[in-house]
């Protein structure tokens, strides 16, 4: 099914070809939601910017299109409006019709993507032995959301967790180990060596402290590279504790990643930095390999190197992700690749899409796109840290949503006198508190810093996941006080817009389909967020002002449906941001 603002494009493109012939195919009727309702429901701005190219005034040009324009089954009359736009109503027996074929479509009127696509979702990404930080829990929480978009649409998505598992780091980690605990090296049984992190900072004291523990380390590095057994093992052990580790975050967070670390490129970095050389590209400069970019300059205006091989023969960060690229490419067959990291990324992703792109490696049907957010900041508008001034640790952050949704619950249990179960009191804090997180989130604009706030997030006001959570378990409210099964209410059971409420509501269940749409070419899940919280609110003011139980038949079915098919969009809506929904709480 094609949505009602395509088939309203679709319209208005045939009836200016209609009025100003062939020369017109291709031309993009701009289409919008009207921002007033006194515009009706669209407003089609196509008359203004043909003006000069028609030498008319676009009042008459719109005039023009409006009479060859056929679109009754859709809409009243159409009407010329302000400088040349074009209003467009809907008609109350369309959206009738229309909600009616939704309700019968497990999809609600999501038409797929027309093609479907090899795409990969490089996102999450955390570092080994490091601090999983805030920054790769919004990497993880938007990455996912993108990911689950892009499935629904029918795209062949490969969600890709590009952790950083190698580099001179690990020399470090390894030759502390073969210090404390040197039968890590050897023995075939996993070994627990307990906080990892914790374990990162005595290293890197040692490392601070000692040139003989220094030399050491770079020869853990050497003996890495060439594949040193025991050295490997210690790598391998460090890696396999980091990923028990990360494992609980996203067991937590319901987030699936297949890992493919940076390591797993490694053999292919020398051909990388021998094909840029075949290309042309590489330079030496002070004894590294670099290529130096196009349009990207120091203060002092000379052009900017990417540095793929340093002058110690070691390859970087960059070296790895054109690695990345080509795999992604030759082997996975990407058509798109994703990068969801912060923004202070920005100019690493776009030096090394820009050689990628110089050496012919990106075809022309390929879109490689980065995906960039702002930082975490706490109350107080600084980055966001413990009370002691510490990273905070993405377990405990959790933990404290989750309490804290614990707490909320048992007061609100209290004031409403309610007894429930402790397996209740448990799922409906965890579902709250991880909601809660993932879609403070995701309501953001991805590119600005967003603050951290418990209060805010769990608050049953505003723009959050408890207040969207809870017009999903009033509309089960509805179901069980009637003894209605949503399910049982059938095709055939008639709608029938009458209210102005209900109308509201009709419309915004059907723009469904164009958010989704939305989401799907900008990559931005604030928009969805944003419709959940407009239909949150147009259902609570339908339900205020129109009884559902209490009313007659036929009125009564058909705002049961209104009732269902609210509750179906908000939860598809909430499960493609990643978040799950109670019966009740
Ligand atoms: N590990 C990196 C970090 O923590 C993020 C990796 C992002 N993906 C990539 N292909 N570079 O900053």
């Amino acid at each position: 099914m094609n949505s009602t603002k395509e088939q309203l494009k679709d319209k208005l493109q045939q009836a200016l070809v209609a009025a100003f012939g062939t020369e017109y195919i291709g031309v993009d009727p701009i289409l919008v939601p009207a921002s007033n309702p006194k515009f009706g429901d669209y407003q089609a701005n196509v008359a203004l910017s043909l003006a000069k190219r028609l030498g008319q005034q676009p009042r008459a040009i719109a005039q023009q299109i409006v009479d060859k324009l056929d679109i009754s089954d859709l809409c009243k009359p159409p009407e010329v409006a302000g400088p040349g736009f074009i209003n467009l109503k809907l008609q109350t027996e369309y959206l009738e019709a229309q909600l009616n074929a939704i309700q019968a479509d497990p999809r609600l009127g999501v038409a797929k993507a027309k093609t479907s696509k090899r795409e990969i979702v490089d996102f999450s990404s955390p570092n080994i032995a490091k601090e999983m930080h805030v920054g790769h829990l919004r990497s993880t929480i938007i990455g996912d959301c993108i990911a689950r978009i892009l499935e629904f649409q029918g795209h062949d998505v490969l969600r890709l967790n590009h952790v950083g598992d190698w580099g001179t780091q690990f020399g470090m980690l390894i030759a502390y180990l073969r210090e404390v605990y040197p039968e890590a090296l050897t023995t075939a049984n996993a070994l627990d060596i307990g906080d990892l992190v914790a374990f990162y900072r005595q290293a890197k004291v040692r490392f601070d402290a000692d040139a003989a523990f220094q030399e050491a380390a770079r020869q853990e590095v050497v003996r890495l590279q060439a594949g040193a057994e025991d050295t490997l093992h210690a790598w391998k052990l460090l890696v396999e504790q980091s990923r028990r580790e990360f494992q609980v975050i996203y067991d937590l967070l319901d987030v699936h990643l297949v890992e493919r670390g940076e390591s797993f490129y490694n053999p292919l970095l020398p051909q990388v930095v021998e094909d840029l050389d075949k290309a042309g590209l590489l330079v030496e400069d002070q004894g590294a390999k670099v290529v130096f970019l196009e349009g990207f300059t120091n203060k002092e205006g000379e052009p900017l190197p990417l540095i793929v091989q340093k002058s110690d023969g070691g390859y970087n960060y960059a070296t790895t992700d054109l690695a990345a690229i080509r795999y992604r490419i030759e082997q996975d067959h990407a058509k798109r690749i994703i990068y969801v990291t912060d923004a202070g990324q920005s100019n690493h992703f776009a030096g090394v899409l820009q050689v990628a792109r110089r050496a012919g490696w990106i075809g022309d049907d390929v879109e490689l796109i980065h995906v960039p957010f702002g930082l975490v900041l706490g109350e107080d508008g600084k980055k966001f840290k413990t009370r002691s001034g510490d990273t905070v640790r993405l377990r405990d952050l959790l933990d404290e949503a989750i309490a804290r949704a614990r707490t909320d619950l048992e007061t609100r249990l209290e004031a409403e006198g309610r007894e429930e179960t402790e397996e209740f009191k448990a799922r409906v804090a965890q579902v709250v508190g991880i909601d809660a997180v993932k879609y403070a989130d995701l309501s953001q604009n991805r590119t600005s810093d967003y603050v951290f706030s418990y209060d805010r997030m769990l608050s049953l006001k505003g723009n959050t996941a408890p207040y969207m959570l809870y017009a999903y378990v009033r509309t089960q409210g509805i179901s069980r006080e009637g003894n209605i099964d949503y399910e049982q209410l059938g095709a055939d059971a008639k709608i029938l817009l009458r209210e102005d409420t209900e109308l509201t509501l009709a419309k915004h269940l059907l723009q469904l389909d164009e958010v989704i749409a939305d989401v799907e070419q900008d990559l931005m899940p604030h928009r969805l967020c944003e419709y959940l919280y407009q239909l949150s609110d147009k259902f609570n003011k339908f339900y205020e002002n129109c009884p559902v139980l209490k009313s007659e038949e036929p009125v009564r079915t058909s705002r049961l449906v209104l009732c269902n098919l609210t509750a179906r969009t908000l939860k598809l809506g909430l499960s493609l941001l990643g978040l799950q929904v109670l019966e009740r709480m």
